[in-house]
């Protein structure tokens, strides 16, 4: 598969943490993804989409001692955000940096007993693509390990920001001696699929740069992804609404903990 990201994740990721932490408590997934490595007595671990590094981060840097990791991959298949991700754990216990495509994961069978893909990577895959991802997750899996995931909802659509521009980010960045401003504009084109544009107004010393960015954003239902999951040897453990809270009906993300199945 020929990997088309957003500028988000390549030329922008500088700027990913800033525009993206406003709609994520990395603090509370950490502190979930901690409980939940200690109650499966999981020491080996894979972030298959790890971005900046923000979850392994929590994992790792505030580690309990009670938990000794074996191993701990951060893999994405954007240069970039690996980059900023080996800057942000290289120090920590035992974490590996690696640029690597999550359909196709450069680890033999059962590697790891624990993987997680946070934050809406799934966005960017039809389902074939999504069937394929969990096939590879659970191959990477030992018996019993752990897949835990979130995506947006398609039951839970915010459709109050769709149509309508918003701007949602503006900052000064003192390192490049820029103002940043975003703007976005979302349309629904199928019911499950939104196309999203952003433009980014980047000022610096008096000059102005528009930059376009855009990326079709796949939202899932519960029911889909939970046959996928059973199809590639999956059980499901529990589906939430939060990291950690309950299921809301129609709630905007949903956060999956699933089980591979021992065969
Ligand atoms: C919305 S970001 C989430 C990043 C991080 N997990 C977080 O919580 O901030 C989605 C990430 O998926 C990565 N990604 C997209 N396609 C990928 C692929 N085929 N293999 C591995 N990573 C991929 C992107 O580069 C990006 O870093």
């Amino acid at each position: 598969m020929t990997i088309t990201f957003p500028k988000l994740y390549t030329s922008l990721a500088k700027y990913y943490d800033r525009l993206e932490g406003q709609y994520r408590d990395y603090e509370k997934e950490g502190q979930w993804l901690r409980s939940l490595l200690r109650e499966t007595r999981s020491t080996r671990i894979i972030d298959i989409s790890c971005g900046t590094g923000r979850h392994l981060e929590g994992i790792t840097a505030r580690r309990e001692t009670s938990i000794q990791y074996d191993r701990v991959i951060a893999m994405d298949a954007s240069k970039e955000m690996t980059l900023i991700a080996r800057d942000r754990v290289s120090e920590n216990c035992k974490v590996e940096t690696i640029r690597g495509d999550f359909l196709n994961i450069p680890f033999p069978d059962k590697s790891f007993d624990f993987a997680i893909c946070m934050y809406w990577s799934l966005a960017g895959l039809d389902h074939e693509h999504t069937k394929i991802l969990f096939h590879e997750v659970s191959r990477i899996l030992q018996d019993s390990g752990i897949l835990v995931f979130d995506v947006e909802n398609a039951e839970g659509i915010k459709e109050n920001l769709l149509e309508e521009p918003f701007i949602d980010s503006f900052f000064s960045d003192p390192d490049t001696s820029s103002s940043i401003i975003r703007a976005n504009l979302s349309r629904k084109v199928k019911p499950d699929l939104v196309d999203w544009h952003a433009y980014y107004l980047i000022e610096r010393d008096g000059v102005s740069e528009l930059i376009n960015d855009e990326m079709k954003l796949r939202f899932y239902s519960r029911s889909t992804l939970e046959s996928f999951l059973t199809d590639s040897g999956f059980s499901v453990k529990t589906v939430s609404s939060s990291a950690g809270g309950n299921y809301v009906d129609k709630s905007p993300s949903l956060y999956f903990i699933a089980e591979k199945e021992t065969r």
